[in-house]
């Protein structure tokens, strides 16, 4: 896809987001919040819904998981403006709880379109919510974090075959210094992950 014709499908997705009610996030939401960063990005980062500071600015990962996000990318040679960051859900839940069930299958269609504009080679799941989501996609059924992250999953999302890298949420990290270990460390596999050639197998496991 050309350069503009992308351009305008994500202004376009954008703009429907902003304006969306399709569930009852909408009542609630300061500002809906759209993925932000580069389209032409290879990577896409996906994280559960927005907080607070999401909200009132109508960006993700702008409070103090996005502080983290962004320490981990530039950790690994990347700028946040670099990659492409969203949302399983992307109007805040109130007093940030997890997302429900039906929030999450009211809104996905969104984090769809989004990566089949984008196209990108590898997503990076922050957090279990958007690794279930993603992953069962693929088929792959639940399993915990702690066993699955920093692993890669090859997953068709609409046609388009991608590379999905599990990790944990870098809220869950903020104040667990073993996670944020491990968070250190899967990061590390992102940028080998997104050298590889088209068509040559980067996968090491399989569920
Ligand atoms: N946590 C998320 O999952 N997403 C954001 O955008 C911010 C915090
Ligand atoms: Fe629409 Fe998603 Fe917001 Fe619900 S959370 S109102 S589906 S944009």
């Amino acid at each position: 896809m050309g350069t503009l014709a992308k351009e305008k499908l994500i202004r376009a997705l954008k703009d429907e987001i902003r304006g969306c009610k399709r569930c009852p996030l909408w009542a609630t939401r300061t500002n809906a919040v759209p993925g932000d960063g580069n389209i032409h990005s290879a990577i896409v980062f996906v994280g559960e819904a927005p907080g607070y500071h999401e909200d009132i600015q109508g960006r993700p990962f702008v409070g103090a998981a996005g502080k983290l996000l962004s320490e981990l990318l530039l950790s690994i040679g990347l700028h946040r403006d670099e990659v492409y960051i969203t949302n399983v859900v992307k109007c805040r839940p109130p007093n940030n709880r997890d997302p429900k069930r039906e929030e999450i299958a009211a809104c996905s269609p969104y984090l769809d379109e989004e990566i089949r504009i984008i196209a990108p080679r590898l997503i990076v799941t922050l957090g279990r919510h958007s690794t279930n989501y993603i992953l069962s996609k693929g088929g792959f059924k639940g399993r915990s974090m702690i066993s699955i992250h920093g692993k890669t999953y090859e997953v068709n999302l609409g046609g388009l075959n991608l590379v999905v890298m599990p990790t944990f949420h870098p809220a869950a990290a903020l104040y667990n210094p073993k996670l944020k270990d491990l968070l250190i460390e899967d990061f590390k596999r992102i940028p080998r992950l997104v050298k590889q050639p088209r068509g040559q197998s980067i996968l090491d496991d399989f569920l």
